[in-house]
């Protein structure tokens, strides 16, 4: 439908009583060539993501006010699998996963949402957003033609959908959703896989349809979405994007405002005139739906962080910072576009574009409608020189890669390079917290084979073991050293090496500990060679795997086989006999710390050990030490965050809630502020090197 007022009389009655349904006019959500469209209504839809797992439930009115007062119509959220089913068939909607008031608050704000239901969803979560108890399904394959993986997936989309319902939450019930998404970047699968993929995929997309929502279902990033599927762009630039079909929409699911940070990696930036160049030049182009990922990206509570080893924070350089603060001048500079953009409404969904070259670098893309609108988009795509341009015999000045846009054709009210934004600097100021005593208590190292362990021969694969339920899993064994061996006499002392395919390594000889070995999440397997002080007679080898997120990955297939923990080979060299291969030994397993056996960060389990008294800086740093201290809630309300710059690695918990693993892992890399990088990468910003990748973790909403 063009325009839904260009109907008979007796229906323009309607129309101006409010778009009541009728055989003429559409009511609910469908979409057309142009745009999607809403009650008869084409929109250009501006959307943000806020994750709901990623903040707390007495921050999402602010988000999503602020997300509202700079310009958005729609919030974009995944649906998180894995903490809304944490067991088979046992399910959560409680506290941070509550959905369902996630929803009612964008509805209460009057913004619209899109629910991407996934349920696979990357999104730097753990294991992609899937439950670890999915892994060990009968017979189950990941996202292909599997029955038992196609089976759970349907179940838990219908879950969604159907509460969703229940709640009359979709827009033809008079609620928020207005888009659905099935499945998240499947194309590249499809590409690599063939028929299987092919066919797993157009599964799901008519398993969507046929829940019947009564929105549209899309599938981001995935060129052979068949109908009445949307298929939808994400990256830096999506100008280069067109749907697969001439009557669906433009639609840009992603466009990437910053980019997620990892443990001893930099922090990157995107500048906000590159992103809104990037979102004028979509729109220039016909696009009439885009969605910034991230508009809040908020923080990795517990474990959810993907891995292995994204940070806790997940700030993503978004328009509202971690804390839900406004950083300037990204938020500014958006709300001003999404202006200029609104006020061009009318003109870009009557019209398709005219392109017109106003130069060997320079365009104007003009849409012009029957009725009269007229908006224009001036680009100049030379990255590097100013151009001025003769436009409708006017003269228009344009920075370097940079759009103005002219709601009428004639008056630029906007350009995306000109920031009149001021700029905002966020600083920690100390709070007043009074913290009271410190007191320690350090693992048990001496009594590994309690109640829970158990014994096999050889190494086995660590999330098999643990299922996740911790980052943690010993594997000790024992040995028994002649007394004649030379290296008890003055020879060289023998080397131990542990080949271990990730993500941390811990080794211990005789309860103290020898040595440690970190991966990276470009490569996450480590190999530990060192010395050993080994003494005659028996000898306790504990190895302490330490898994820092499971893989999100959607770039591998089947992510979900990659291999956690020590698998070997395990070997001691520079004894008399030679090379001792521990691989096939007898190993005792033992899932998880004692202090996470006895629940000690909960304000019940506290007690259950004897803390010892010190302060934190004057006692030697053991290894494994769990720390507590008591603090009185500072004054006011602003947000807060605790800096762990003076620690190590671990978790940190306030009243029992999880803020997140945090480690003091220092940036490497080459930061030197932001570099081009050429036409389809967003200029390269990268900050922090030199300093811990994180030091500051978000603590509001746990005192
Ligand atoms: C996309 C993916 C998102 C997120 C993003 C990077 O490809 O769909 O879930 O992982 O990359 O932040």
């Amino acid at each position: 439908m063009e325009n839904t007022c260009r109907v008979p009389k007796w229906v323009l009655v309607f129309c101006m009583v409010g778009f009541l349904c009728s055989g003429f006019i559409q009511c609910g959500v469908t979409y057309d060539k142009k745009a999607i469209v809403i009650n008869g209504q084409r929109r250009i839809l501006i959307s943000g993501s806020i994750h709901y797992p990623r903040s707390t439930p007495d921050m999402w009115e602010d988000l999503i006010s602020k997300a509202k007062d700079g310009g958005l119509d729609v919030i974009e959220t995944y649906v998180f699998w894995n903490v809304h089913e944490p067991t088979e068939g046992n399910y959560n909607f409680e506290g941070r996963y509550d959905l369902v008031r996630f929803m009612k608050t964008i509805q209460k704000a009057g913004l619209y949402a899109n629910l991407r239901i996934g349920p696979y969803v990357c999104a730097e979560w753990n294991f992609g957003g899937f439950p670890v108890w999915l892994k060990y399904v009968p017979g189950i394959s990941f996202r292909t033609d599997n029955e038992p993986f196609k089976m759970h997936m349907e179940r838990f989309t219908k879950k969604i959908v159907n509460l969703m319902k229940s709640e009359n939450l979709f827009e033809n019930q008079g609620g928020p959703i207005i888009l659905s998404q099935i499945e998240n970047e499947y194309g590249p699968q499809v590409k690599e896989l063939g028929a299987p993929a092919y066919k797993y995929m157009t599964w799901a997309a008519n398993m969507a349809v046929e829940t019947d929502t009564g929105v549209p279902w899309v599938m981001c990033k995935e060129e052979d979405a068949p109908d009445p599927v949307i298929n939808s762009c994400n990256g830096f630039y999506c100008d280069a994007f067109t749907p697969n079909r001439p009557y669906k929409p433009t639609l840009w699911t992603e466009a990437w405002s910053g980019w997620f940070t990892e443990f001893g990696g930099p922090i990157y930036q995107r500048p906000v005139q590159d992103l809104a160049f990037a979102v004028a030049r979509f729109i220039q182009k016909g696009g009439s739906y885009f969605n910034y990922y991230m508009y809040h990206g908020g923080t990795n509570f517990g474990r959810s962080a993907g891995g292995p080893f994204l940070t806790t924070s997940y700030d993503y350089d978004a328009p509202l910072d971690e804390y839900g603060l406004i950083r300037q001048p990204k938020y500014g500079h958006l709300k001003e576009l999404h202006r200029a953009i609104k006020l061009s409404e009318r003109a870009l969904v009557s019209a398709d574009p005219t392109v017109t070259s106003l130069g060997s670098l320079q365009q104007a893309h003009v849409f012009s409608s029957e009725t009269g609108d007229c908006a224009a988009f001036l680009a100049n795509y030379d990255p590097k020189s100013a151009a001025r341009v003769m436009f409708n015999n006017m003269h228009y000045n344009l920075p370097p890669w940079s759009i103005s846009i002219l709601p009428d054709c004639r008056n630029a009210v906007f350009n995306t390079a000109k920031v009149g934004v001021q700029t905002s600097q966020m600083e920690m100021q100390p709070s007043n917290a009074e913290i009271f005593s410190w007191e320690t208590f350090n693992e048990d190292l001496s009594s590994l084979d309690d109640s829970s362990a158990f014994s096999a021969p050889g190494l086995l694969e660590q999330v098999n073991v643990t299922r996740d339920t911790t980052d943690y899993l010993w594997y000790t064994t024992s040995i028994n050293v002649g007394s004649s061996e030379s290296f008890l006499h003055g020879g060289k002392l023998p080397t131990l090496i542990v080949h271990s395919t990730g993500h941390a390594l811990h080794i211990f000889v005789n309860g103290q500990l020898s040595g440690s070995a970190f991966g990276t999440r470009e490569n996450r397997r480590i190999t530990y060679n060192g010395d050993v002080n080994l003494r005659a007679g028996a000898n306790t080898i504990a190895l302490l795997s330490v898994a820092v997120g499971l893989p999100t990955s959607y770039t591998t297939r089947h992510f979900e086989t990659w291999n956690t923990g020590i698998l070997g080979p395990v070997a001691l060299h520079g004894l008399d006999q030679g090379k001792w291969d521990l691989s096939w030994a007898k190993w005792t397993y033992q899932v998880g710390l004692k202090g996470e056996a006895m629940n000690l960060v909960s304000p019940t389990g506290i007690s259950a050990v004897e803390w010892m008294q010190g302060s934190l800086i004057a006692q030697k740093q053991q290894p494994l030490t769990w720390h507590k201290a008591y603090f009185n809630a500072p004054d006011g309300d602003e947000p807060l965050a605790l800096d762990m710059s003076s620690m190590g690695k671990g978790q940190v918990w306030i009243n029992g809630q999880s803020l997140g693993r945090y480690w003091t892992a220092f940036a490497s890399g080459n930061c030197n502020g932001c570099s081009y990088s050429g036409t389809f990468r967003p200029p390269k910003c990268q900050l922090g090197c030199g300093q811990p990748t994180q030091r500051w973790y978000a603590s509001y909403g746990w005192l």
